[in-house]
Formats: structure tokens, sequence, C-alpha cells
């Protein structure tokens, strides 16, 4: 099979590409990515040499760009994971949320639809569990639960997927989705809460909490939702939705301690030195309380279920980070730190 895989080059399509490339000889894997902020091209080093492999540089923001790049590569699979993925980017510059995840999705969906017929056999939509919006104290999202999201991104996120949805009921387009809970593990950009936290105790800055920290993630080892991605599109049924989660809820502060322990005992330095970096700031606007998953339809329809735990994969995690010091400066660009300053120096 052609396999257009969007987004390839940021933190869950590097992690997807670089597991199924070498697996899947048979396939051809085209990674379509504007390389924007989020994107590494040497998150590919292991497979950019490999015949099953190649890079296009495309914005599916851009529809004419989209269409050439259908017409001369004929697709039969797209695995769409391009998306503005920050939840403070997207509340101080909504826009690009708009054009990537909405206006994107879009004209993907449109090119999809008018390849030659049974040309285009899947499109795979992944999406988040931030559209359903914030649980209270109990409780798990289901498939049925209803869409309800907080942010700008989660509100994009939301978008795209009832596009999807509609495409199948409509045009009877062969789709399916999968809303998944919080990733975390190597390539994540250091805007988001672990990678950050983790190179932060590792330099002695400081650790800033959104509010009290109380709030609620369900995380996901990285490898884990790629490997629930290719269970779902091998077995998963047309036009289905399927959740996707780790069975690891934590409050943030307490991913926070078992972040400043790892790091305390990689390099050999008291834990107390680390904790006394944590700083509790202004907290995030419509911030979600809580995110969990009920993964009962994907354990049963499609056979998935994580392989790593929270603590493993954590640590993993840990050491990666620490041990890939050229990766980290590579993308703490001035872009990098003029984020840092501004989404920090209004919360201090
Ligand atoms: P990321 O921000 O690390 O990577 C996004 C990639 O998309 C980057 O390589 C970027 O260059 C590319 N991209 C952005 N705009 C583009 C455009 N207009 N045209 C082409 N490429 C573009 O994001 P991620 O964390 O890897 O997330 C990937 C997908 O998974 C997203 O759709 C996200 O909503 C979803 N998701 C993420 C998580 C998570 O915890 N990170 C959880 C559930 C779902
Ligand atoms: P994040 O990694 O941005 O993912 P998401 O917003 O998609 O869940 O944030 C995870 C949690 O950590 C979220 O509740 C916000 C919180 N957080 C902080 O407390 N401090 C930070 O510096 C960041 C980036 C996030």
């Amino acid at each position: 099979m052609n396999i257009i895989v969007t987004g390839g080059a940021g933190f869950i399509g590097s992690n997807f590409l670089n597991l199924l490339v070498p697996r899947h000889p048979e396939h051809h894997f085209i990674n379509v990515d504007k390389l924007t902020y989020a994107a590494n091209v040497a998150n590919l080093n292991a497979i950019a040499d490999r015949p099953n492999y190649a890079l296009e540089r495309v914005d599916i923001a851009d529809r004419d760009a989209v269409r050439e790049l259908f017409e001369r590569t004929r697709p039969n699979l797209v695995i769409h994971f391009a998306a503005e993925s920050h939840v403070d980017r997207s509340i101080h510059a909504p826009e690009t949320f708009i054009q990537t995840n909405i206006n994107g999705t879009f004209h993907l969906l449109e090119e999809f639809r008018a390849l030659p017929k049974g040309q285009g056999q899947l499109f795979h939509h992944v999406s988040t569990d931030e559209v359903y919006g914030s649980l209270g104290p109990t409780g798990a999202f289901s498939e049925q639960s209803p869409y309800d999201p907080s942010s700008p991104y989660s509100a994009s996120k939301a978008a795209s997927d009832h596009l999807v949805r509609a495409y199948h009921r409509t045009y009877g387009l062969p789709i399916k989705l999968t809303n998944c809970s919080n990733n975390y593990g190597p390539y994540q950009f250091p805007e988001k809460m672990i990678p950050l936290m983790i190179l932060n105790a590792a330099e002695g800055k400081p650790l800033p909490v959104y509010g009290r920290g109380e709030n609620v993630r369900d995380w996901l080892y990285v490898d884990d939702h790629c490997e629930a991605i290719w269970a779902v599109i091998e077995r998963g049924k047309v036009g289905a939705t399927y959740n996707v989660g780790g069975k690891s809820e934590r409050k943030n502060i307490d991913v926070v301690h078992a972040i400043c322990t790892l790091v305390a005992a990689e390099k050999g330095v008291a834990v107390e030195s680390l904790l006394e970096l944590i700083r509790f700031v202004e907290d995030r606007p419509g911030h979600d309380l809580r995110y969990a998953i009920d993964p009962t339809k994907i354990t049963g329809e499609c056979g998935f279920s994580p392989k790593e735990n929270f603590e493993t994969g954590l640590k993993k995690t840990v050491r990666w980070y620490l041990e890939h010091e050229s990766w980290v400066k590579s993308v703490r660009s001035g872009e990098y730190r003029a984020w840092i300053e501004k989404n920090y120096a209004a919360r201090t």
C-alpha cells in the first residue's frame, strides 16, 4: 500500500514511523509534514534512507498543494496525525489551529474523496480525548460521551472529528477514528508538561505547576498509542471510533514528584533539592479538571492493551531526555525560548 502519514515529523508521528516503516517493508510510507516548530526531521534519522520511506514538505492548509500531492502519490491509506497540538499555544494564538486542524483535515478528506474508486481504502484520523471536555472526580470517557471541548485546540480537533464522521455518513468514505489520552515518551517537544519538567528539573530551573496541580490526566506511553492505531487500522470496524488510554490516571503534582524522584536518582542529587523548584503558577484558562478513558471497546474489538505502565514508561522517558542532550539542544531554538518567555512570564 501507499500510505500517507501526515505530521510524521512530530512527536507521535515520528515514533509511529520509526516503529512501522522497518516492520512493513511491503508498504510505502510518505511522511507529509509542514515542518513547523514542533517537527524535527532528525527524529527520523533511523529510517530516512529506507527505500519504503519518503518525506514531502507540504502544508495541509494549502488546498492546491494537497491536491497535487494526492494526484501524484495516489495513497491507499491516509493516517492523519498533523495538527497544531499545544493547548496553551491555542489560547495565545488560535488561528493556525483553525487553519491546520479544521481546514487541513477538510482538504485531506476532499482529496481522499476525489481518488479513483477503490483507491482510497482507509482514512484513519488521530484525535484526542480532550474533545469530550472535562470529567468530575469519577467516571471515564466512552465513545458515546458528548463532545464538550474547552480550548481552541480541543474545539478544532472536535470539528475535525465531526468532519471525518460526516464524510463517512454522507459520502461513504471508509474512515476510522482514535481518541487518545495524553502521550509521553521520546521526541516530545519540551513545551508539554512531562518533557518540560524533566529538563527543568535536570537543569535546576523552576517547575511551573498550573493552579494547585490537582488536574488529572490519563498517561499513555507513545509506542502504545502507535500500536493502538495500527491495531485499529488492522482490526477496527470501518466507520467506528475507538478511545485509547493507559489506565494511568495521575494528578499533575504527583507526576512532577515522580519526575523529581527519577531525575534526582539519575543525577545523584537529593530529591528535596528538586522538589524545592516547584512553583504553583497562575492556572490555564478553561483548564479541564480530569480526563480518563474507558478502553473496553478497543480491548474487546482490536485486542489492544498497553505494554508499558506509567512507572516503567516514565523511567525510560526521563533516561531518554537526559541521554539526548544534542536533540534537546537542537529543538530549543530561539523560537522555543520566545515561547517559554511568553507563556510563563505572565504566570509567575
Ligand atoms: P506535534 O505537535 O508533536 O506534531 C505535529 C506535527 O504536525 C508536526 O510535525 C508539525 O510539523 C505537523 N504539522 C503541523 N501543522 C501542519 C500543517 N499545516 N501541514 C502539515 N503538517 C503540519 O503533535 P503530536 O503530539 O505528535 O500529536 C499528533 C496528533 O495526535 C495530533 O493530531 C494530536 O491532536 C493527536 N494527539 C496527541 C496527543 C498527545 O498527548 N500528544 C494525545 C492524543 C492525540
Ligand atoms: P500538557 O502537557 O500541555 O497537555 P494537555 O494540556 O494536552 O493535557 O499539560 C498536561 C497537564 O499539565 C495539564 O493539566 C496542564 C499542566 N501543565 C502544568 O501544570 N505546567 C506546565 O508548564 C504545562 C505545560 C502543563
